[in-house]
């Protein structure tokens, strides 16, 4: 049997991405032309797989640009992120492990990095510094990359996913000035800078009391549109040899509100149950599946919902928009004006519900499929 070619679970720079041209463009055009980069959007819409396609697509063409990707999700102090930084600066200088050694040396003035190399040198290098030194001039480290790419006559694209981890960090607030003021004066590095908690990155980038107001562009990414879907799953069924006509492929981003993941995902159950030609019984079947998969998530999202939350979540799902008039929060017991307001802000910065048009939808379509079912016994398609 072939493989699927539906990939949902890692980020999908080749294989598996479809559209985002004009969002590739600019985004590129930006990066190559440094201006930092800020891309926002809910969990799972594709920001990581944009960056990683963008510096694909860098690399291949860019030999004086030097690309740095580094995933903060599981860094979670200064000095992590800094030896991290420094480790990934280094290492993307130069494709020879013997420069790393060498610029590993050249390039500090103040700090002494321990450098060592393991038995594969490529994957084994690393480097650390004494903690109280590397505090003490955390600047040399958040400034290598423009030392760099001056003695080199190189540039530097570095790309930070999960940017909302930093403000994890202790200390963060005196760090984030650092940061800021190091980074703003570089001009041999753009940077891109993502991540998925909304409320935390508009925080940090939108906000006129904070650093990093106004870093640089902001890039809200949006949803891929039916059209560029309903081609990328009828192009994928083909391709293996089964077949699945327009009409029902366009029931796979209409069940899932053109929700990146979820359109893989459903895609895939399809496409793996399909013998032949694809049906909407085989997309019926593939959903159920596909939420039986995801429900003991969304049961421990449900039990981590307060009382009087999990009542103006059911009003969400019930379609209402007057959550404070007295006849909505009596009908769902929603408490008072004021628990109306903290809930909202609760849902809302968890990412759960999102305010599109004027109107709050759940950000995850298959949660709101369980979740519709499982309180109000509603099927998931009509
Ligand atoms: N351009 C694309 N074409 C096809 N599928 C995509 C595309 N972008 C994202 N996806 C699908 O969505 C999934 C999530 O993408 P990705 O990890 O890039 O999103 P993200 O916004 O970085 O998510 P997170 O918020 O969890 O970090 C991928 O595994 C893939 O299935
Ligand atoms: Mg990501």
């Amino acid at each position: 049997m072939k493989d699927s070619p539906f990939i949902y679970g890692t980020t999908v720079s080749i294989h598996s991405f479809t559209n985002r041209e004009s969002e590739s463009a600019k985004l590129q055009s930006n990066l190559l032309n440094g201006i930092n980069t800020t891309i926002i959007s809910p969990r799972r819409w594709g920001k990581s797989s944009l960056v990683e396609k963008v510096i694909t697509d860098i690399n291949k063409k860019e030999r004086k640009t030097k690309t740095v990707i580094i995933d903060l999700f599981s860094i979670s102090s200064e000095e992590e992120f800094l030896e991290c930084f420094a480790k990934e600066v280094i290492k993307a200088s130069s494709s020879k492990w013997q420069e790393w050694m060498i610029s590993g040396k050249e390039f500090f003035k103040k700090l002494i990095p321990k450098l060592s190399l393991g038995i594969d040198p490529v994957t084994d290098f690393s480097l650390s510094f004494d903690w109280h030194e590397l505090k003490k001039n955390s600047d040399e480290i958040l400034n290598l990359p423009e030392t760099i790419a001056k003695k080199k006559n190189i540039k530097f694209i570095i790309c930070l996913d999960e940017f909302q981890n930093l403000p994890s960090f202790n200390d963060y607030l005196i760090f984030e000035k650092k940061l800021r003021s190091c980074w703003q004066r570089h001009q041999s590095v753009t940077y891109c800078l993502y991540g998925s908690k909304r409320h935390m990155m508009t925080d940090i980038f939108n906000n006129p009391s904070k650093p990093f107001y106004r870093f640089g562009d902001i890039m809200l990414l949006q949803k891929i549109e039916t059209k560029k879907w309903v081609s990328f799953i009828c192009k994928g069924f083909t391709l293996t040899g089964k077949q699945i006509d327009e009409k029902t492929a366009e029931m796979i981003p209409a069940v899932m509100k053109n929700h990146s993941w979820y359109v893989q995902q459903l895609a895939h159950y399809t496409w793996n149950i399909t013998h032949k030609k694809a049906t909407a019984m085989e997309i019926h079947i593939a959903l159920n599946e596909l939420i039986n998969a995801n429900t003991p998530l969304y049961q421990k999202e449900t039990e981590s919902i307060g009382h009087t939350q999990l009542n103006l979540l059911k009003a969400v799902a019930k379609g209402e928009t007057q959550f404070t008039s007295t006849f909505v929060m009596n009908k769902h017991q929603l408490g008072t004006p004021r628990n109306v307001s903290k809930n909202k802000t609760l849902l809302i910065n968890n990412d759960i519900i999102h305010e599109i048009n004027n109107k709050f939808e759940f950000v995850d379509p298959a949660f709101e499929l369980w979740f519709k079912k499982q309180f109000f016994n509603r099927p998931y398609v009509s």
